[in-house]
């Protein structure tokens, strides 16, 4: 019954059709949306904005924790709904329009879209749309599989309509910490000191007043995509499982490691499911998303507890977790995603961040976001928040694909969303390279050692021989010869050299 999910008796005359709450979204609106890669995300108001929009055409910007589920930003792309989207996003049709122009992207650091909405650094919100399992008689808004950008959008936007997903079972209610740091000047530490620490509510309390209508939905999340592990990935797991017992040998990490932050892709995955056949033991999490390889740690009694701000899973883990809540319910914790990429806990707690690289260079700058340095793949999403500020930053690709046509490692990276400064161990499936502590020159050196694809590997030492006794410098480069590869791939489709 969905009066069982009202708790506050006096709000359940706000039950509306969705076709009665589409009125309130005008041209022009800044509209918010829960929702944080796929998970608990709106599964009816936003489609039905879509759908809507023949009729009633408007146009919006719209913000939300990361990416929707249900081709949700598909359908909004297609029928012209959205002017401007932020702060992430996965989609081929989304991504298709921004590159062309038609959409505008705002792709921003996911710890700090809640910062830039509480110190008024973005425009007010007109409507913020929230998933809940349900609403406590005290008025809270109990989350359902993400936490999100949802506290902040409760607290700021000028209405709140309340999507209450009835196919989330109440037994949610606990898996979150709500906690919104204080505006400035009053900021406060946020006192994380330990993965598992709990330090704010169950719930997003709100204002009664604000909620302009409730809304029912009856559909999961979107499964997440599960690439099956490949024997680049794996060697991928293998060299970095390498670098981690290496790290122990050494006296600097215990087989507990320090607690893992996974970014999202097939690479990242692969790593934790090789971390469940590894000797490393006594581990915990603390992340932006919980993928089917967190339960699988969990479940092989490797990872004894793991925070994020979603559960992102197949269908089949769903299932075995949410029909399982209380066996996982206090190895988990749902967090706003300004805490669970907090700059300051992350630096605290000593963070191992393991992220995806599109490419490289030999210098270990990092491009995570665009393709041929113009167009746009996803975002930078968490990547980040954690690797500036990671006790290890560590960032994984192939290191050729498509046929080796591509190589992941280049003479210099067409964009950079993370510099040399903030990137200390890179990983291909042809090996590691450990930079910490050393010079440009000597990156470069361990890169092409231990990185590069055997197709590329000569020439990519002769760019670097070239620019040390041609240039010299700090960061020695061939400025006319940088980009030559992604050249020759937009004009014959590989990036080798036409004698290879
Ligand atoms: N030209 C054309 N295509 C290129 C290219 C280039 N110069 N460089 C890479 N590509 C292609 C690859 O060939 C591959 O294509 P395919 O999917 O057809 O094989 C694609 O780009 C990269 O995708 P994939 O290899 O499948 O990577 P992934 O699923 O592991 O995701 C990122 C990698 C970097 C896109 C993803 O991790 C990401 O969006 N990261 C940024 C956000 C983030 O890190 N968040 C972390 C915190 S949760």
């Amino acid at each position: 019954m969905y009066t069982d999910r009202i708790k506050l008796s006096s709000l359940t005359d706000k039950i509306k059709d969705v076709t009665e709450v589409l009125d309130l979204f005008k041209d022009g609106m800044v509209v918010a949306s829960s929702g944080f890669t796929k998970a608990g995300d709106s599964k009816v108001i936003l489609p039905a904005l879509a759908a809507n929009n023949t009729s009633h055409p408007i146009k919006i910007t719209l913000i939300t924790g990361a990416s929707l589920g249900h081709d949700t930003d598909a359908k909004l792309t297609e029928a012209g709904v959205l002017a401007k989207r932020m702060p992430f996003q996965v989609d081929k049709v989304l991504r298709e329009a921004i590159n062309k122009g038609e959409v505008l992207f705002v792709d921003q650091n996911l710890s700090e879209t809640s910062e830039m909405l509480l110190d008024r650094h973005l425009p007010e919100i007109d409507i913020a749309i929230i998933e809940a399992a349900f609403i406590t008689a005290d008025g809270g808004i109990v989350p359902t599989t993400s936490v999100g950008n949802s506290p902040i959008f409760v607290d700021k936007a000028k209405k709140v309509i309340i999507e209450i997903n009835m196919a989330v079972q109440p037994d949610v209610y606990g898996l979150h910490d709500v906690y919104l740091p204080e505006a400035y000047p009053n900021r406060k530490p946020i006192e994380i000191l330990q993965p598992n620490d709990r330090i704010g509510s169950p719930v997003i309390p709100i204002d009664p007043d604000k909620i302009a209508a409730i809304v029912l939905s009856h559909q999961q999340d979107s499964p997440a995509d599960i690439t099956e592990i490949d024997d680049k990935t794996s060697a991928i797991a293998g060299h970095l499982i390498d670098f981690f017992t290496d790290e122990v040998r050494a006296g600097r990490l215990t087989k507990s490691l320090r607690p893992l932050q996974a970014g999202i892709g097939k690479v990242a995955n692969a790593v934790l499911t090789g971390l469940a056949e590894s000797d490393f033991e006594g581990l915990t999490m603390f992340s932006e998303v919980l993928q089917d390889s967190a339960f699988e740690l969990i479940d092989a009694g490797k990872l004894t507890f793991a925070s994020a701000a979603s559960i992102t899973v197949s269908a089949a883990c769903y299932e075995r977790v949410f029909d399982n809540l209380e066996k996982y319910k206090d190895k988990i914790v749902l967090r706003p995603q300004s805490i669970s990429n907090a700059p300051e806990v992350i630096r605290r707690l000593g963070i191992i961040g393991i992220n995806t690289a599109i490419e490289f260079d030999i210098y270990g700058n990092v491009n995570s976001s665009h393709i041929s340095g113009t167009q746009m793949m996803n975002g930078i999403g968490g990547s980040g928040d954690f690797a500036r500020n990671a006790h290890i930053s560590i960032f994984v690709t192939q290191a050729a694909s498509k046929e080796n046509n591509i190589s992941h490692v280049l003479p210099m990276v067409t964009h950079v969303d993370h510099n040399e400064h903030n990137v200390d161990v890179v990983v291909t499936d042809i090996g590691y390279a450990d930079l910490r502590g050393l010079a440009p020159r000597e990156r470069a050196l361990k890169i092409i050692n231990n990185c590069v694809h055997p197709d590329y590997k000569e020439e990519l030492q002769s760019y670097f021989d070239r620019a040390v006794a041609e240039v010299g410098g700090q960061t020695p480069h061939l400025l006319d010869e940088a980009f030559l590869w992604h050249k020759r791939l937009k004009e014959t489709g590989s990036m080798k050299a036409l004698n290879k």
